[in-house]
């Protein structure tokens, strides 16, 4: 099903193709609508999903070496080509444009897009690279995953400092592509103003910034490149990301009861409750925590709640992995002064923020009929500060299932593994989708019934249960409808209603989260799924 435009929230500005390969090549967009031979041999018979190679964004042979390898090692025929098809999807078909900066020509720049969008967001492209994690070593080509890495730093941090309150952004000057269009945006009422042929959009949302920093931190501990970091604007950008946190902290009254200014506002004209704020752009009130309030979630939704309470579990993580690149330019002899400390400050306050108001108690699901309800702590999605919690998860990462997958907490952490077994359940999550194709979770964004593969993956990720990964990625491989790639979303009863053909993050994870298996648990890849 070609997504409505009430179901993209996102807003699909399609994309004019206007790179190198493209005038031969055809439109990703309606090439992964369609299936394409060979198809796998299994029940299934997916489709050849891969661009032809002279249409392919960006080629790396250690890529195509990782790709023989491992599906050589995948038993089964379909799930073998949706792992070829899925994980090289960003270098495929994302890669929109790379090249330097006018102002510094060995300043590298990527523009990745988010898939069918035309767009660079920051949490998207940050897990677009993620996924290729197993192949970025030390390399100073600008012709290599390392500096594709270095590349969306460099892009990431221009961002950062152009419009530090902004989630997606447009190509870069220096690309020659035109800014995509933003109908949506149009009506957009927002603070700090910004410029649309900079921006795509600009909903405030706390994991992009923890994106920011989990792409750096994952780029250092690679190649322990520390130097890079202070190369260019990195250093400038992380200290507008915790200028910009740091103003989100506050609660919305002051001492005497005085209303506070919001340092950001959002609001647009809308039929969706979850595309504009509360309160006149300034989201329900808050009080100071020690998190950082989001405007928006990892799924670019209006949250309920203040505090998203994943977002803030990434965003310290990342703060405090972040500050050893800090120390790292230290010992270099850059000039840091207490920047390492502060961000270490900061993100303890955050854990502390999280740990204190982030953890509620709850009704045992079920109850015992005894008189007084039993009651447990588990993990809110958000609070706050107040008493005010949302009990439910949201496909998109950084969710609470992904905790442990973003290092905030080990998978045996006992109260993540109360709040896993809420969030897998119809009676513990409003947003936990069962059916007979797919059982997973959603989120407002696509709405009730929707069910997110990365969820899914998510689970698997997560998991240690043999039987639960099986019967999970059994769904995976089965609802594709054909096509062989991720959906963002599928009708958890109908494999043939889905959203978004293309959607390159949740393809990288599905990738990720197989090399993960030949690694935890290669016995799973010998399966049949048929
Ligand atoms: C895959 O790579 C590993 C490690 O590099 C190697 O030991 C193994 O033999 C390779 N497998 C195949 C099927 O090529
Ligand atoms: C039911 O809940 C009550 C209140 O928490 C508790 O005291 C009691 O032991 C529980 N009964 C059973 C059978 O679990
Ligand atoms: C599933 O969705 C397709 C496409 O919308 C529709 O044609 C079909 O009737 C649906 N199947 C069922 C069983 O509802």
């Amino acid at each position: 099903m070609k997504p409505s435009p009430l179901l993209l929230a996102t807003v699909a500005a399609l994309p004019s193709l206007t790179t190198a390969q493209s005038t031969s090549c055809p439109d990703y967009s309606s090439f992964s609508q369609s299936r394409h031979e060979p198809f796998s041999s299994g029940r299934y018979a997916l489709s050849s999903a891969r661009p032809s190679p002279s249409c392919r964004t960006f080629t790396s042979p250690a890529l195509e070496a990782l790709l023989t390898n491992v599906s050589a090692s995948i038993s089964d025929p379909d799930l073998a080509r949706l792992f070829t098809n899925t994980y090289p999807n960003t270098l495929d078909t994302a890669v929109r444009w790379r090249g330097a900066a006018a102002s510094d020509p060995a300043e590298e720049l990527t523009f990745l897009v988010t898939g069918d969008i035309d767009a660079m967001w920051l949490r998207d492209s940050a897990n677009q690279l993620q996924s290729y994690l197993s192949l970025l070593e030390p390399d100073t080509k600008t012709d290599s995953i390392a500096g594709l890495f270095r590349g969306a730093i460099n892009l990431q941090a221009r961002q950062l400092l152009t419009s530090p309150f902004c989630n997606a952004f447009q190509p870069p000057a220096e690309s020659g592509i035109r800014p995509a269009s933003n109908p949506a945006a149009d009506t957009d009422a927002v603070f700090p103003p910004y410029d649309k042929d900079k921006v795509f959009e600009c909903k405030f949302e706390l994991d992009s910034l923890a994106a920011f920093l989990q792409l750096s931190v994952s780029y250092h501990e690679a190649t322990h490149d520390a130097a890079f970091f202070g190369r260019h604007s990195w250093l400038k950008a992380v200290r507008a990301l915790l200028d910009t946190a740091g103003a989100m902290v506050a609660g919305t009254y002051g001492p005497k009861g005085e209303v506070r200014e919001s340092a950001y506002r959002f609001s647009r004209l809308t039929t969706r409750q979850t595309e504009t704020l509360a309160n006149d752009g300034v989201g329900a009130p808050v009080r100071e925590t020690g998190m950082v309030r989001s405007g928006f979630r990892p799924s670019d939704d209006a949250g309920l709640f203040g505090f998203v309470v994943p977002a803030n579990m990434m965003f310290a993580r990342y703060l405090a992995g972040a500050s050893l690149i800090v120390d790292g330019l230290g010992e270099e002899g850059v000039e840091v002064g207490g920047l390492a400390e502060e961000m270490r400050a900061f993100s303890g306050r955050v854990v502390e923020g999280v740990k204190r108001f982030g953890v509620v108690h709850v009704p045992v699901l079920g109850g015992n009929g005894s008189g007084e309800a039993a009651v447990e702590t588990v993990y809110a999605y958000e609070v706050d500060g107040f008493g005010s919690a949302a009990l439910m998860d949201d496909a998109n990462v950084p969710s609470l299932l992904a905790a442990p997958v973003f290092g905030f907490l080990a998978d045996t952490d006992a109260v993540y593994r109360r709040t896993r077994a809420r969030l897998l359940s119809q009676e513990g999550n409003p947003y936990f989708m069962k059916g007979s194709v797919i059982s997973a979770i959603g989120g407002p964004h696509v709405g009730p019934g929707m069910a997110w593969p990365m969820a899914s993956i998510v689970r698997i990720l997560t998991s240690e249960d043999d039987g639960e990964i099986v019967s999970v990625l059994k769904e995976l491989v089965a609802s594709t409808d054909g096509l062989g790639l991720m959906h963002e979303s599928i009708n958890s009863n109908n494999a043939s209603q889905w959203t978004r053909q293309w959607f390159s993050w949740a393809n990288g994870l599905f990738g990720q989260m197989i090399l993960d298996l030949k690694f935890r648990k290669p016995h799973i890849l010998q399966r049949s799924f048929q």
